[in-house]
């Protein structure tokens, strides 16, 4: 073992064990429900990890530049405010961003330990091996998990900072983000904090070109949770007989992103024996993409007993990073 090798570690918890059996319940109970849908956890296989990086690169997707350039400006701050022990961020996906906290971290002497939670094997030894070998300080945990479910079983290792960036919190509609910051609250002793990404509610025709790119990677993006499906469950869905459709929901604040059948499509999962039948224009409903303002991120956090206590955003107000911490330990 090299001592790269030795410094990032690997292990599947919770829903990784059991990964196929919660594909197959969701397949079934997404694609037979009167309204269809897919959860978008299943976009993120190899190759749905590597487009999701194509996409942070594009012009029209500037999320990634803005989060970037926010933490180009305020990392130091940010550490100085929290001093982790250990970074432990949900949703790493490759990890490019993390690099502006982890340099920050080694410049203010705080602690070696970064612990990474994703669906996306490919993506957390894509990071893993990438960051101890730039960083030989680096402790590397990469947990395989589904974070709607599996935060408790990261094991505490001191003083922490979560962060959840990318605005990842967007793809959990309003009803299913209540549990899933209690569950961050439960991660959280003390005066740790919690960093979290979020778009802020903008201008429409900025969003759809965010999300339907001229490039097409949007779409490819989109309709790779087809591919997944043919693969894992014998599928034959005919990817060219889906158009990509992205849409501004202005009652929920939201983008939402579908497949929408351009004629009659007939496919099969083999494996769970389910026969889908699709007139033209039905859809299959795959992401949300929700964007946010102030108060209503504050209030949300605050229903789980979190409190912002900083916040920063870009030149151009599009996007902001917020920390938070258990309201109990807020200063006032
Ligand atoms: N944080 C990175 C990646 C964002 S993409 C960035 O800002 O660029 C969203 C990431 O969340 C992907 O890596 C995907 O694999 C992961 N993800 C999506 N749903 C998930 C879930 N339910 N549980 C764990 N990881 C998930
Ligand atoms: C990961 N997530 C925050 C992205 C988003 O903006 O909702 C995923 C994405 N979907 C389409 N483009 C990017």
């Amino acid at each position: 073992m090299t001592g790269d090798e030795a410094r990032f570690t690997l292990t599947r918890i919770g829903h990784a064990a059991d990964a196929s059996q919660q594909m197959i319940a969701d397949v079934c109970a997404g694609l037979t429900a009167e309204h269809k849908s897919l959860p978008s956890i299943y976009f993120y296989d190899d190759h749905g990890s590597a487009l999701f990086e194509e996409i942070t690169r594009l012009p029209e997707y500037y999320l990634a530049r803005a989060e970037a350039q926010i933490l180009e400006m305020y990392a130091n701050d940010i550490i100085a405010a929290v001093h982790p022990d250990e970074l432990v961020e949900i949703g790493a996906g490759y990890a490019r961003k993390t690099q502006l906290l982890l340099a920050a971290i080694h410049e203010r002497e705080a602690g070696n330990v970064y612990v990474a939670i994703d669906v996306s094997e490919s993506a957390l030894r894509h990071a893993g091996e990438n960051l101890t070998e730039m960083y030989p300080w680096l402790e590397v945990r990469g947990y395989v998990g589904d974070f709607g479910s599996d935060l408790a079983s990261v094991q505490r290792e001191g003083r922490r900072l979560v962060a959840f960036l990318g605005s990842t919190i967007g793809n959990l509609p309003l009803d299913q983000r209540p549990s899933f910051f209690d569950s961050v609250a439960s991660m959280l002793e003390g005066d740790d904090g919690f960093l979290l990404g979020i778009d802020l509610m903008k201008d429409e025709s900025i969003l759809i070109a965010a999300y339907s790119d001229s490039a097409g990677v949007s779409s490819a993006f989109n309709k790779n949770v087809l591919t997944v499906l043919n693969r894992e469950l014998d599928g034959d869905f005919d990817l060219d007989a889906f158009d990509h459709v992205t849409q501004l929901n202005a009652t929920t604040g939201c983008m939402e992103q579908s497949l929408r059948a351009n004629r009659h499509v007939s496919a099969r999962l083999e494996t769970i024996d389910l026969k889908i039948t699709m007139e033209a224009g039905e859809s299959i409903h795959t992401e949300w993409s929700c964007k946010f303002t102030r108060e209503q991120i504050t209030e949300e956090l605050a229903n789980a007993g979190l409190s912002v206590t900083d916040w920063w955003s870009d030149a151009e107000n599009r996007y902001a990073l917020v920390l938070a911490r258990r309201a109990s330990f807020a200063p006032a």
